[in-house]
C-alpha cells in the first residue's frame, strides 16, 4: 500500500476513534448528514471551491464510482445526477457550507445495500481519486475524509 493511502487509511481509523469523545465538545448538532457532530476544519468549505467545486467534484466522483470494478455494480441502477446532486448538499452542510441536507439518513439511505468495510474502503479510494483529479490538497483531502469516516457505522450493512 502507498505510503499516502497508508496515511488516509489511518485518518479514517483514528478518526473513528476520536468520534467517540468528540460528541463531549462543542460542535454542531447531528443531522440527516452525518449522525456524528464534528466540526469541520476552519476554511474546509472554501478550500473545495464552495458549492460549485463541491459539485462538480462529485459530478467527477460519481462517475469513477460507476466504473470502478470493485463497487461499480452497486450503482448500476443509480441516477447519477442526482447522487451527485444529494453528495453535493451532504458535503456542503458537513464542510461548513450554508447547505441544508434534505436526503435520507446514511442508515436509511444503505438499510437495502451489501456494503462491506471493503466497499467502504474502495469509496475512500475513489473519492481520493477525484479530490487529487480536482487538485484539492492533501491535508484538505484528509480534513474532508476526517468528517466522512464515521460514517462507516451507518453505512457498512455486512459485518
Ligand atoms: C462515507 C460514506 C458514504 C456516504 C457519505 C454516502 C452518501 C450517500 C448519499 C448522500 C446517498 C444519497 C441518498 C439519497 O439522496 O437518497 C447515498 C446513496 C447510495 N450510496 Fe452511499 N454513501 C457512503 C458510502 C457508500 C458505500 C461504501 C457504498 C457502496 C459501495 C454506497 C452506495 C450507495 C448506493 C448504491 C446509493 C443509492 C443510490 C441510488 O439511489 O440508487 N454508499 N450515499
Amino acid at each position: 500500500m502507498m505510503l499516502r493511502q497508508l496515511t488516509a487509511v489511518m485518518t479514517v481509523a483514528m478518526t473513528a476513534a476520536f468520534c467517540l469523545h468528540a460528541q463531549a465538545q462543542s460542535v454542531p448538532a447531528p443531522s440527516a448528514a452525518s449522525a456524528w457532530p464534528v466540526a469541520p476544519a476552519p476554511g474546509l468549505y472554501q478550500a473545495f471551491g464552495e458549492r460549485e467545486g463541491l459539485r462538480a467534484l462529485m459530478d467527477d466522483f460519481v462517475v469513477r464510482l460507476k466504473a470502478d470494478a470493485r463497487i461499480g455494480e452497486q450503482f448500476r441502477e443509480t441516477n447519477l445526477d442526482n447522487l451527485a446532486k444529494s453528495l453535493t448538499e451532504q458535503l456542503c452542510q458537513l464542510s461548513g457550507g450554508p447547505c441544508t441536507y434534505n436526503g435520507p439518513d446514511m442508515k436509511t439511505a444503505h438499510a437495502h445495500l451489501d456494503i462491506t468495510r471493503a466497499h467502504f474502503n474502495a469509496l475512500v479510494e475513489v473519492l481520493q481519486q477525484s479530490m487529487d483529479a480536482k487538485g484539492i490538497p492533501f491535508t484538505r483531502q484528509n480534513q474532508m475524509l476526517a468528517l466522512l469516516a464515521p460514517m462507516h457505522r451507518d453505512t457498512i450493512t455486512v459485518r
